[in-house]
């Protein structure tokens, strides 16, 4: 162990002095330093590459005192200063790999491809010290490429629009991480993004909505605020030609058979029933859906398609295939028709039908479609590549039939879902995906052989935009997670490193800083969790942070004003038996952490012992029963810790402790039946004085709305032991989504008064 220990120490030091996103394949600090101070020539070893050695001249001269020169190599004879950048020069190195060696008076780049020598300079790029810092660059040796082929980010413009200058900002973004696909979400429910010359209505009408939905999802509440807006074809080319001079292929994602009210709206002969359709305000999945049964959709979106091949030279064009409700299909004559001219058994093969039968037409012009996992359904297409976003079952299984897979689970790659405690994050569409959680990922399934791992590509982090309105929260949602994303795919296996990976990525956040880069800090966000006190009627209110280190925390009883709270370092829970807020912040040189905050609310229930005849189901129960009387009403933000989810009825008991008057309780349930939430079909209460004769109290009432509803019963009585009887509602009813599965019911705080 001792040999080990300063060894460790080295590397610690080598990747913190470098401070690489991502991490390279191979790293080896060398002593002394080049010298930025004196002149820098940019020698390049053909014409060919002279845009590169620009590119860096430009780099070069932001960041350094002294203009760099550019020449193009002319004999043995080198400046005395010079970076050297050679290309293609190393048959050894894989694609898109490059050599970078630092010395005392030369920097030699070489590079396996251009991709590769583009990937050397932002390396270089990220190695130089801010003006003010030691204008020097330390000795090194790195040899690097990446792990996986397909390094993704995915961008929704449809839910909200981002004009050119984000989606180039958004881009470079990417570059400077080594990503190097961009997947473009251009056609949705909510909006038609991309002018298509020959169905000019896709744009005129498709890309306009009367409204959008505001707030939580639960709420259904929508403003009137018309909305919208398109790329024309030629900001389409200057988006792909921004895209390509950083070596990042640009997916364009057209999508079928689902999701396509806003083509329905443009043109609704396109549909089963011929409409009328709207754009859609509000977020969600459609009935309507492109007819299945109909020749000229196909003409449609195959003209549509010609022109997408005709803007987007890849190899991969993505055509949705997600979340297509098979309702229409089911009731219309052509579709009925198609199924049993061509012998499809269910309209599950019918969607594979209109999948491959896309395909066919895409792999007619030499190119290859790429679907949400959906595409399996009723047979995958013979050369379809599968993005696999319900987790990785669906990539698991299209690896095994030697089909192409990007990875992109809900669980690590939805950079849509909340990054820090929700309570204090801005409204996201729900999960829980911390930067470490995404830096722990694994693109290859563990069920997968090694000659069946090879057909993961490798993975991308998705910005679904239902919650985001504009570009800097674009920027919050995905840095810095696509950092952690990146080095996944591009470092190897065995050199992933969280610790040093949060060390580099604190001295990068200086320089997002620096760049307006709006990164979000909730990785710096105390987390603050109340567990039982030491006594009854007690909390202990525990406070951490994720990093590690000493934070600030002041505790404010009502009214709550933060100018009479005392400030101190915290050290232990904080105890607290009456109502309470607690706030909790980082704050060293150069960082501010955002401001964790939690109030406590106290009633004769709170912190009092509680006993469940059935404990809920095992993913919904992070903080046990304890969370029914921990102080916290949960909020319309479904947060995990805050709901406890049962699919059957329970029996919940608290001890007030002693025999109390009661006049009010009541405990809360969630009303969200697009999520299979349902409230519960009845609550009964009883009271007790000893806990072993209950007699009944009466029955909860309830204003059944959506979110949270409080099944309240206002009765004089008294009591110290007060049951809860929840019925569960069994199966969820015909005409709401997953109708015969068994309903989830999600109960929060107990409140006795
Ligand atoms: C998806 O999130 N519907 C692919
Ligand atoms: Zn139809």
């Amino acid at each position: 162990m001792r040999f080990v220990l300063p060894f460790l120490l080295l590397c610690t030091t080598a990747s913190a002095q470098v401070n690489l996103i991502p991490l390279p394949a191979n790293l080896d600090l060398q002593p002394g330093r080049f010298d930025l101070t004196k002149p820098v020539t940019i020698v390049v070893n053909s014409k060919e590459i002279m845009p590169e050695g620009e590119l860096l001249r430009k780099i070069l001269a932001d960041a350094l005192p002294v203009e760099p020169g550019l020449q193009l190599e002319q004999g043995p004879v080198f400046p005395e200063q010079f970076v050297y950048l050679a290309v293609p020069s190393d048959a050894e190195l894989p694609k898109e790999g490059y050599k970078l060696r630092i010395a005392t008076t030369s920097i030699t780049l070489s590079a396996a491809d251009r991709a590769g020598l583009y990937h050397g300079i932002s390396t270089l790029e990220q190695l130089l010290p801010g003006k003010e810092a030691q204008a020097s660059l330390p000795c090194l040796n790195i040899t690097d490429h990446p792990r996986f082929p397909w390094r993704g980010m995915h961008l929704d413009v449809c839910r909200h629009f981002f004009d050119v200058d984000f989606v180039k900002r958004y881009i470079d973004l990417l570059a400077r991480y080594k990503m190097n696909t961009f997947h473009w979400h251009l056609t949705e429910d909510q909006g038609w993004r991309i002018e298509i010359k020959k169905y000019p209505k896709l744009t005129e009408v498709g890309a306009w909505r009367s409204g959008s939905q505001v707030g939580p999802y639960s709420r259904r509440e929508y403003d009137s605020v018309p909305y919208g807006g398109f790329y024309t074809q030629e900001q389409i080319k200057e988006v792909v030609a921004y895209a390509a001079a950083r070596h990042i292929t640009v997916v364009p994602e057209i999508e079928m058979p689902g999701h396509a009210m806003a083509a329905l709206a443009s043109y609704p002969q396109l549909g089963c029933t011929g409409g009328p359709y709207e754009v859609q305000k509000g977020w969600g999945v459609f009935d309507d859906v492109f007819c299945a049964g109909n020749d000229s959709v196909f003409t449609v979106l195959e003209d549509v398609l010609t022109e997408v091949m005709a803007l987007f030279p890849g190899q991969y064009i993505h055509i949705g295939g997600d979340e297509c409700p098979k309702e229409r299909w089911k009731t219309c004559a052509k579709c009925q028709a198609r199924m049993k001219s061509n012998g499809l058994k269910d309209e599950h093969e019918l969607q594979s039908y209109f999948i491959q039968r896309i395909e066919k037409f895409v792999n007619s012009k030499g190119r290859k479609i790429i679907g949400w996992d959906e595409i399996l359904e009723g047979g995958l297409a013979p050369n379809a590549a599968v993005m696999s976003w319900r987790g990785t079952e669906g990539g698991v299984a299209a690896a095994k039939e030697k089909h192409n897979v990007v990875m992109t689970p809900g669980s690590h790659c939805y950079f849509d879902h909340y990054q820090g405690d929700p309570a204090n994050e801005p409204l996201a569409i729900g999960g829980y995906t911390t930067v470490q959680k995404v830096y722990s990922y694994e693109p290859i399934p563990a069920e997968l052989k090694p000659e069946e791992a090879k057909y993961i590509l490798g993975a991308q982090g998705n910005v679904w935009t239902e919650y985001i309105l504009r570009p800097e929260n674009v920027e919050y949602m995905a840095v810095p997670r696509m950092l952690a994303l990146a080095e996944v795919l591009w470092t190897p296996k065995a050199k992933r490193d969280e610790k040093g990976f949060i060390v580099r990525l604190e001295n990068e956040l200086p320089k997002l800083d620096a760049m307006k880069v709006n990164a979000s800090k909730s990785l710096y966000q105390v987390s603050i969790r109340p567990k039982q006190g030491p006594k009854p009627g007690e909390i202990a209110v525990e406070m951490k942070l994720a990093t590690g280190g000493s934070f600030s925390m002041t505790e404010m009883a009502p009214p709550y004003d933060e100018r009479m709270a005392g400030l101190a370092v915290y050290s232990a829970p904080v105890i607290i038996n009456s109502d309470r807020e607690l706030h909790g912040w980082i704050q060293r040189e150069g960082l501010t952490g955002p401001i964790a905050k939690r109030r406590f609310l106290f009633n004769k229930a709170t912190a009092r012992p509680i006993t469940l005849s059935v404990q809920p189901n095992e993913r919904y129960n992070d903080g046990g029963a304890f969370t029914l009387v921990d102080g916290i009403t949960a909020q319309e933000k479904r947060v995990s810790t805050e709901w406890l989810g049962w699919r059957e009825g329970v029996t919940i008991t608290v001890d007030l402790g002693s025999v109390q008057d009661v006049r009010t309780v009541s405990i809360g349930a969630l009303n969200e039946t697009y999520s299979w939430i349902h409230t519960p079909e009845r609550v009964d209460l009883s009271v007790s004085e000893d806990g072993k004769t209950f007699t009944p109290f009466g029955s909860a009432e309830v204003k059944a709305g959506v979110g949270r509803n409080a099944f309240t019963l206002e009765k004089a009585g008294k009591a110290r032991f007060v049951r809860f009887t929840v019925k569960h509602r069994g199966k969820i009813p015909e005409g709401y989504p997953g109708a015969g599965n068994p309903a989830w019911m999600f109960l929060d705080e107990i409140e006795v008064r």
